[in-house]
C-alpha cells in the first residue's frame, strides 16, 4: 500500500465511522411525531390558564388571597401557639418538610404534600376526601395531631387580629361574644362540650367566619406554582426542531423515553403537572406500625359525607357539583389507592409516597421495577425488569423536572431551571 492509498483508506474509515457515530447519535434523540406531541403535552407551558372556583366566591379576590397568605405563616391559628401551615409546608422546601411523617401539635398518619399547582386538582388528599381548597385547609385547622385549635378560638383569633382586612373581603364580622373561647365539634372534650351548648344560629356563626379563613386560605395558594424546568426547555427545543442535547444529557434522554415508553409511567403521570389526578393502587407496603390504611377506599366516602363538600351549604358553587355527581365509591379498585402525585420537583422532596415509606428515588424506582403485591386490594403495576442502567437513565430524567416554585411569580424555592 502506498501512502496515498493509506491515507486514503484512513480517511474513508474515519468519514464511515464519523457517518455511522452521528447515525447512532441522532437516532437516539430522534422523535416521532407523536412522541413530540406526547411531550408537548407534558410541557408547563401547556397548562391551560387557572379554572375559577365556583364553590369560593373569594378565590381570586387579591386581597383575600394576601390575608390568606398571612394565616398561613400564623403560628397563633394552633392549640399551642407553634404550628402554622408552614410549619409543614414550607415555602423554602417547596411548601414540604422533608420528613416520613408530617409532625404538627402530635405526629400525622401521612407525608406532607406539596401544594404548587393543586388548585387545578379536583381532590386533595393522598386518599381525596376533600374536594377544594378552601374545606381542606380546615381540616387540619381542626386535626388534633396538626394545629389542633378550634373554630370558636380562630374566630375569635380573625376578631381580634384581623377584623379590618376580614371584613374588606367577606363583609362585617359577627357578634362572638356570647361564644367561648374554644369550642368546636372536633377537639378535647371541653371544647365539644362547649360547643354541643351553643345554639344553632351561633354555630352558624362560628363555622361561617371558620369556612372564610379556608376560602381565604385558598385564594393564597391558587397562587403557588411550579416554574419551568430543565425538562421544559427540552420540550421547548425539540418540538421546534433543534436536537436539545445541549439542555439534557444522553442518559436524561433515555430516561425520558423509558418513561413514557417500555417503563410506562407517563401512564398515571402524564400532562404539564405530570398527573392524571386520579387514584390508584400501585402496591405501596403500609406502614406496619400504623392501622391498615385503605386509601381512596374510605377517602371517596368520606368526600361525599362532608361538612364543607361542594355541595353543602358553605359553598358558593350554584351550578351541579360534576366531581361529586360521578364519584365512585366502595369499589374494589380503591382499596389501598392513592392520589397519583405531581412529579414536578420530585427530587427534590425525599422520603416517598403518602406515609414516606421509601426513602430515596432509587427506591422508588427499584419499587416500581419489582411491583410487589398489594398489602391490600391490588396493585395495578407490572414489574418491568428494567436494567439497572435503565434505572439510572429514569432517575436521571426524574432529576430533570426540577425548577422553582413561584408565588406571584417570584421564587419561593427550588432550583433556577
Ligand atoms: C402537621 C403538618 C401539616 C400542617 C400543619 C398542615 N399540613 Fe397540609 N398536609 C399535611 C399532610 C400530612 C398532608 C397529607 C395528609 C393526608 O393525605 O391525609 C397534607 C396535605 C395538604 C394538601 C393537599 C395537597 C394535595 O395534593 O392534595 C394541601 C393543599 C395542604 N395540605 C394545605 C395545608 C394548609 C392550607 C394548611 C394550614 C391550614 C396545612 N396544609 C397544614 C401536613 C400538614
Ligand atoms: C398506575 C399508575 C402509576 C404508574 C404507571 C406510575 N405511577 Fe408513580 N405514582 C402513582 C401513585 C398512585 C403514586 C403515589 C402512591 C402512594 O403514595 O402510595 C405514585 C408516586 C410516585 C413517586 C413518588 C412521588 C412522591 O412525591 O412521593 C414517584 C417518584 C413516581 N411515582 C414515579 C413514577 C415512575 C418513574 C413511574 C414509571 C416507572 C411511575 N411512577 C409509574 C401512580 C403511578
Amino acid at each position: 500500500m502506498t501512502n496515498r492509498t493509506r491515507t486514503a483508506t484512513a480517511l474513508v474509515v474515519l468519514i464511515l465511522w464519523a457517518t455511522l457515530a452521528s447515525t447512532a447519535a441522532s437516532t437516539r434523540t430522534r422523535w416521532t411525531t407523536a412522541q413530540l406531541e406526547e411531550l408537548r403535552s407534558m410541557s408547563i407551558t401547556e397548562l391551560p390558564p387557572l379554572p375559577p372556583d365556583p364553590t369560593n366566591r373569594v378565590a381570586d379576590d387579591p386581597r383575600a388571597a394576601d390575608l390568606g397568605r398571612r394565616l398561613f405563616f400564623d403560628t397563633r391559628l394552633s392549640s399551642n401557639g407553634r404550628v402554622a401551615c408552614s410549619t409543614c409546608h414550607q415555602p423554602e422546601r417547596g411548601f414540604q418538610d422533608g420528613i416520613a411523617l408530617a409532625v404538627g401539635v402530635g405526629t400525622t398518619a401521612r407525608r406532607t404534600m406539596p401544594i404548587a399547582g393543586m388548585a387545578r386538582s379536583p381532590f386533595l388528599f393522598w386518599d381525596g376526601r376533600k374536594d377544594s381548597l378552601w374545606a381542606q385547609a380546615l381540616g387540619p385547622l381542626e386535626s388534633p395531631v396538626e394545629h389542633g385549635g378550634t373554630r370558636a378560638q380562630y374566630a375569635h383569633l380573625i376578631a381580634a387580629h384581623y377584623r379590618r382586612d376580614y371584613e374588606a373581603v367577606f363583609g362585617p364580622l359577627p357578634d362572638l361574644s356570647a361564644v367561648p373561647g374554644s369550642a368546636g365539634p372536633a377537639g378535647d372534650a371541653t371544647a365539644m362540650t362547649a360547643w354541643s351548648t351553643l345554639n344553632e344560629t351561633l354555630r352558624d356563626l362560628v363555622t361561617s367566619v371558620f369556612v372564610n379563613i379556608g376560602k381565604a386560605i385558598a385564594a393564597y395558594e391558587r397562587h403557588i406554582v411550579f416554574g419551568a424546568s430543565r425538562f421544559d426547555r427540552y420540550v421547548a427545543a425539540v418540538t421546534a426542531g433543534h436536537p436539545g442535547d445541549d439542555v439534557l444529557t444522553e442518559d436524561e434522554i433515555a430516561g425520558l423515553r423509558l418513561f413514557i415508553g417500555r417503563a410506562n409511567c407517563s401512564q398515571c403521570h402524564n400532562g404539564p403537572l405530570l398527573t392524571n389526578n386520579e387514584f390508584h393502587n400501585t402496591g405501596v407496603p403500609s406502614r406496619p406500625e400504623l392501622p391498615l390504611d385503605r386509601g381512596r377506599l374510605t377517602g371517596a366516602t368520606t368526600v361525599v359525607g362532608e361538612e364543607f363538600n361542594c355541595r353543602s351549604r358553605w359553598s358558593d358553587a350554584r351550578q351541579r357539583c360534576a366531581e361529586l355527581d360521578f364519584i365512585v365509591t366502595g369499589a374494589h379498585t380503591l382499596d389501598r389507592a392513592y392520589k397519583v402525585p405531581s412529579l414536578r420537583n420530585v427530587a427534590e422532596r425525599a422520603p416517598y409516597m403518602d406515609g414516606g415509606q421509601l426513602a430515596t428515588l432509587a427506591d422508588v424506582l427499584d419499587h416500581y421495577n419489582r411491583a410487589p403485591a398489594a398489602v391490600g386490594g391490588h396493585s395495578e403495576l407490572r414489574s418491568l425488569r428494567l436494567k439497572s442502567i435503565e434505572l439510572r437513565q429514569l432517575e436521571a430524567f426524574l432529576r430533570t423536572l426540577s425548577g422553582p416554585v413561584l408565588v406571584d411569580g417570584r421564587a419561593a424555592a427550588g432550583a433556577t431551571p
